[in-house]
């Protein structure tokens, strides 16, 4: 496969850029904004020298269809975009959520690419009370709550067309709450707060306490993301990606057995959607099962944010 990937320098983009290069395949970066940190803690210097990162907008369709005609591009991965901004900023999640990804849609129509895989998000389900389901199918219904899911929601709606009415292969991965070393404040800040800064000695205000999230791994969907772009055929064209649902409480003690110095609070209330997601499709049609259970995550996450720092391991 050679691979452009939008969104690369982001957090999960960066750990995308990592599973695709482990598995050998061609990628290329795309995103505007070249130096965030999340792939910085990624990548020495030297290694980041020598993968190929684009700056460019998902906005310039002309920039798009450019940098995969340069690099004979026959595969994208889409994962730029706004997550909290789109809420804060409607017209420009219009441009970058909305145009950014029917621009992704039009340049594998025009160069006939064999695939795209992009991120949408399981907010698109909304609250829990909307499913009679106790876990929600994966073909269940959507039911938007805010300007992002909305965005989502349309967007997984212009996949089907684009795939319907001009053949463009497209796979929409809805992650769950992915954490891991790297993720900053502007996703939300729960799983920072909850693991980051108390793994450097900072205290944690976690929102959301009474909580129970459906915790995915970010090199779990690393990997979610490479099997839906190597599988030869799914039925489905999105999938819910999940990992471990685990109350926020239980995961605060289980934090507080590694760092009992560390101070955590834990703020009362929900995020508001649900978390119960059926993932048998995930399995049975691209054989993803999450490896790590929200503890091993968690600990992971402690490990690699305090080797960052220069701290022994817990
Ligand atoms: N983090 C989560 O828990 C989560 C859950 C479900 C879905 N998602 C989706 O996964 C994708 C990646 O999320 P993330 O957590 O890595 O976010 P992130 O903010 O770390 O990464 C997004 C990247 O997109 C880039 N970008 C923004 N606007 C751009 C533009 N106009 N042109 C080119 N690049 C642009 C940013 O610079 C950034 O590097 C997003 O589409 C998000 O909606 C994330």
């Amino acid at each position: 496969m050679k691979v452009l990937l939008t969104g690369a320098t982001g957090f999960i983009g960066s750990y995308i850029m990592k599973e695709f290069l482990g598995a050998g395949h061609e990628i290329v970066g795309y995103d505007n904004v070249m130096d965030h940190t999340s792939i910085q803690m990624l990548f020495s210097p030297e290694e980041l020298a020598e993968i190929p990162l684009v700056q460019g907008d998902v906005r310039d369709l002309a920039g798009l269809i450019r940098v995969c005609q340069d690099y004979q591009i026959d595969t994208i991965v889409h994962q730029a975009g706004l997550l909290g901004a789109a809420d804060r900023n409607y017209l420009e999640a219009a441009k970058v959520n909305i145009i950014g990804t029917l621009n992704v849609f039009e340049a594998a129509r025009i160069l006939k690419l064999r695939r795209v895989v992009w991120a949408s998000s399981q907010t698109i389900f909304g609250p829990q009370v909307m499913h009679e389901e106790e876990w929600i199918p994966n073909d269940g219904m959507p039911h938007p709550w805010d300007n992002y899911s909305s965005i989502k929601t349309y967007l997984e709606f212009a996949g089907k067309a684009y795939a319907q009415k001009f053949g463009v292969d497209n796979i929409a991965l809805r992650y769950c709450i992915v954490y891991g070393m790297g993720r900053m404040g502007r996703h939300g800040a729960y799983p920072s707060q909850l693991m980051v800064n108390p793994a450097m000695g900072i205290k944690g205000v976690v929102d959301y306490g009474d909580d129970a999230p459906n915790w995915l791994y970010v090199e779990d969907a690393a990997r979610a993301t490479l099997l839906a772009c190597t599988v030869p055929y799914t039925k489905s064209k999105a999938f819910t990606i999940t990992g471990e649902i685990m109350p926020m409480k239980e995961l605060k003690d289980y934090i507080m057995t590694l760092l009992p110095e560390a101070e955590i609070e834990l703020k009362p209330g929900h995020y508001g959607c649900g978390w119960k997601f059926d993932g048998s499709a995930a399995r049975d049609e691209l054989g993803y099962e999450p490896y790590f259970s929200a503890k091993e995550g968690a600990r992971k996450t402690i490990n690699d944010v305090r080797k960052q720092c220069g701290l022994p391991p817990v």
